[in-house]
């Protein structure tokens, strides 16, 4: 028997006539780029996010790339943000030639570590972006607090954070603009790219709306240099359907994130650390555990997939060579990305399945 990290499968079994019948809808209108199903789907994103705006884009690394430059952020500029993440975050700084400004993470949410931020602002620092990493969101009320103090933006990355709420307020609605993404395996996820800007300043909103489709008001009419970046009417009509079972979905990641809890209490096993005030969606749960190594050869021997996030933090990436970071620089992250792994966790995950991960793992450590 053989257990996926994530099995996309299942989800689709559950949903597949309203699927087939959105996509069969879409193939038979002829508006395949942007249209109605786009706005429909944006109206329903920024209704969820409680926010007035949201714009729908090809990917979420273009969500950050199309904010980033919307923002007026570009050579010269930083911005501050976390190097455990996936690459993305800071590919699309670096791609609008601006530097990203690593912060270390706190060692038990793996989220940016709030009392280190204002000792790495300059005045060439830009924004601020926090990444709601795994699904918990980031210690946000502080973030805002430095950022207004700095009269400096800031962005969620909510990529992997759909649905998740802070302080009873949902991710998107918690900066000046929050992106988020539809890659097959996000909690809210379409049958292939995707992604979505959601905002409450109208202006930002409508910069965004034009660099996605060539910086063009009009057809054939051009006020800016833009990008081609604009999500599918097939993917938004397919993740129409899916948005209306998001909160079941989280729910239930949320139901077997605290069973697992319970299966590894009193082991060494350190299982995810959600803080009272916010509630988490478990993107992926996350164990840490002393010998990683052997942890996975375990899992992957008797069949169960697991996965490494992320085992190298982005400040230590060759590409970033140049940026003069050394190791030792932000430890709670190089050690992190030493110790952690990622088990499976999935709505449809079975209760008998948790109990064989578990026992694997925790054999994997007596032994
Ligand atoms: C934290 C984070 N930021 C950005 C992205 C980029 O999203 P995409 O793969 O849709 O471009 C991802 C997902 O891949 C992510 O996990």
């Amino acid at each position: 028997m053989s257990i996926p990290l994530l099995d996309l499968q299942a989800q689709y079994n559950l949903i597949k006539d309203e699927i087939e019948l959105a996509v069969l809808d879409v193939l038979r209108s002829g508006q395949y780029i942007l249209g109605p199903k786009v706005e429909k789907f944006e109206k329903a994103v920024a209704e969820y996010c409680n926010v007035d705006y949201a714009v729908g884009v090809a990917n979420g690394t273009d969500a950050l790339v199309l904010t980033l430059d919307a923002m007026g952020i570009g050579p010269g500029d930083e911005v501050i943000t976390s190097p455990f993440t996936f690459f993305a975050t800071t590919e699309s700084i670096s791609r609008l030639g601006a530097t990203p400004v690593f912060v270390d993470i706190d060692p038990q949410t793996y989220n940016l570590a709030t009392d280190k931020i204002e000792a790495r602002i300059t005045s060439k620092t830009k924004a601020i972006i926090p990444v709601h990493i795994f699904g918990q969101p980031a210690e946000m009320d502080t973030i805002n607090d430095i950022a207004a103090r700095h009269s400096i933006k800031v962005i969620e990355d909510a990529c992997q954070a759909i649905g998740a709420d802070y302080r009873g307020r949902k991710v998107g609605s918690l900066g000046n603009a929050a992106c988020f993404s539809f890659f097959p395996s996000k909690n809210l996820s379409g049958a292939g790219d995707g992604g979505i800007v959601v905002t409450g300043d109208k202006d930002l909103a409508n910069r965004i709306r034009l660099l996605r489709q060539h910086g063009s008001p009009k057809k054939y009419y051009h006020s800016l240099i833009g990008y081609n970046s604009r999500l599918d009417a097939l993917q938004a009509a397919i993740l129409s359907v899916k948005l209306r079972y998001i909160d079941n979905w989280n729910s239930a990641r949320r139901e077997k994130a605290q069973y697992y809890n319970k299966l590894f209490e009193g082991t060494e096993i350190v299982t995810p650390k959600e803080l009272d005030h916010v509630k988490h969606v478990y993107h992926l749960y996350i164990i840490k555990v002393p010998n990683r190594a052997d942890v996975e050869s375990a899992l992957k021997g008797n069949g169960i997939g697991c996965g490494v996030y992320y085992p190298v933090p982005l400040h230590l990436q060759d590409v970033y060579g140049g940026l003069g970071y050394q190791e030792g620089d932000l430890p709670v992250s190089e050690a992190t990305s030493h110790e952690t792994l990622a088990i499976p966790l999935y709505p449809e995950l079975g209760v008998e399945d948790m109990e064989k991960i578990a026992d694997i793992v925790k054999e994997a450590i007596e032994d």
